[in-house]
């Protein structure tokens, strides 16, 4: 039973505020969760609360604290909660909105999350093993997608596209992909020295270099998986990319290297990038006021790589029911902050993998040493995490959690999930 929740506003990975919420039982144990922060949101996200006026830019939580220590508090200390899912509806009860925006998202999704730890507590689970007990799926260490290359809204150089990530899918165990992942990253920064590029960071880590082709970012990246002395490749160390195509689309066409794609062109562009480099997933390719030419995208290219939703479904059941009818993508970025409590997270996970969907677990381009991802991950068995570069606090905590479960659950399988229907292994 909660006893006590308490609240505190906490500075994030680029130094704006976000919610650190702790929730006391009546045994005086504490569970803890802070909300991470989008920056290249979707128009359809829950609504993060943030204060305005002058301090922090305007982006002071103190509105979404008082949710938590005021209504929020009183409703979950009031009687005790015996499921996650009786706990989520009543928060968004008690906000009452569609979107969060009443009480906030971050306010929702931090409480969220810090119940989902003591309701794993409470079973005597860890929370990953607890998740996977919730969705009823076998536990996998994921593919770390590592974002080495950060361009769009995470960094201040001429490339349009956001995240460049590698996916060392051919190691044999986490721990080892973990080991590649480092070195190429080491081995990337070694080749923009060598070429007279800055390895300044972006907001995820990943290097900044002032260039502006997505050839010349994929170039260096396959230069750095050779000098580090991997093989880049589809079934080896392969490339992931998250145009977030919204942040250059206007006016019904892709603004990108000095020149306007009509969707159908930037369809055959894609298919260019897959002819010439191991790219095995899309992510935003198009934008979300596109919608409607994702399915052309996934007809010609579904079959060559995965085609993630992010922006386009927001980590909402009915977005994704909706994409899976249409055809409009074949994979969904999970972030729960996107959809505002864990219940709906799990629902989202349930419902893409009833309807044939692959599923990426997905840190926020803002973010703290929270690791919930990592365990969402593990116990969705859903086989890929994005988690950023392997470098600086907020993004290795969610990378060395899962050196933690890899260490104490040596059985657990590592790799791509299989989809379900193609022999699940539960
Ligand atoms: P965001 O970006 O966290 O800034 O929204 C991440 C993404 O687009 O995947
Ligand atoms: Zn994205």
């Amino acid at each position: 039973r909660i006893t006590a929740i308490r609240a505190l506003q906490i500075l994030d990975s680029r130094g704006y505020p976000t919610l650190r919420v702790q929730l006391e039982i009546d045994t005086g144990a504490v569970f803890e969760a802070s909300a991470p922060s989008g920056a290249s949101t979707g128009a359809h996200e829950a609504v993060e609360l943030r204060d305005g006026g002058t301090p922090f830019s305007g982006r002071g939580v103190t509105g979404a604290l008082a949710s938590v220590t005021g209504e929020i508090s009183n409703l979950l200390t009031s009687r005790p909660w015996v499921s996650q899912r009786e706990l989520d509806e009543a928060l968004c009860a008690l906000d009452g909105t569609g979107n969060k925006s009443r009480l906030g998202a971050n306010a929702l999704v931090a409480v969220s999350m810090a119940a989902a730890r003591g309701f794993a507590a409470g079973t005597g689970h860890s929370l990953h093993t607890w998740i996977s007990q919730a969705l009823g799926r076998a536990e996998r260490l994921p593919v770390p997608h590592f974002n080495v290359l950060n361009g769009g809204q995470h960094a201040a150089n001429a490339l349009a596209f956001q995240e460049f990530m590698i996916a060392p899918v051919g190691a044999a165990t986490y721990p080892q992909a973990l080991e590649w992942g480092a070195d190429i990253y080491h081995a990337l920064a070694a080749t923009l020295r060598t070429r007279g590029l800055a390895t300044g960071l972006g907001d995820e880590g990943g290097y900044a270099p002032e260039i502006s082709s997505p050839e010349e970012a994929l170039d260096l990246i396959v230069s750095g998986i050779d000098a580090a002395g991997h093989r880049p490749g589809i079934s080896e160390v392969a490339i992931a990319l998250d145009p977030a195509a919204n942040s250059f689309f206007q006016d019904g066409s892709y603004h990108l290297n000095g020149r306007h794609y009509t969707p159908s062109q930037m369809v055959s562009y894609y298919g260019k990038l897959l002819d010439n480099y191991p790219i095995r997933s899309l992510e935003d390719p198009l934008a979300e006021d596109d919608a409607e030419s994702w399915p052309e995208l996934v007809s010609a290219l579904g079959g060559r790589a995965q085609i993630v939703g992010d922006d386009l479904f927001v980590t909402q059941a009915a977005r994704v029911t909706a994409g899976i009818r249409s055809g409009s993508a074949t994979a969904v970025l999970i972030k729960p902050n996107q959809v505002g409590t864990v219940t709906e997270t799990l629902e989202t996970l349930a419902v893409a993998s009833a309807g044939g969907f692959t599923a990426m677990v997905s840190h926020r381009s803002g973010e703290t040493t929270d690791t919930f991802v990592a365990d969402l991950t593990v116990g969705s068995g859903c086989g890929q995490l994005k988690a950023g570069a392997p470098a600086r606090g907020e993004r290795v905590a969610k990378y060395n959690r899962l050196l933690e479960i890899a260490d104490s659950n040596p059985a657990l399988p590592y790799g791509l999930a299989i989809l379900s229907g193609e022999g699940d292994t539960d």
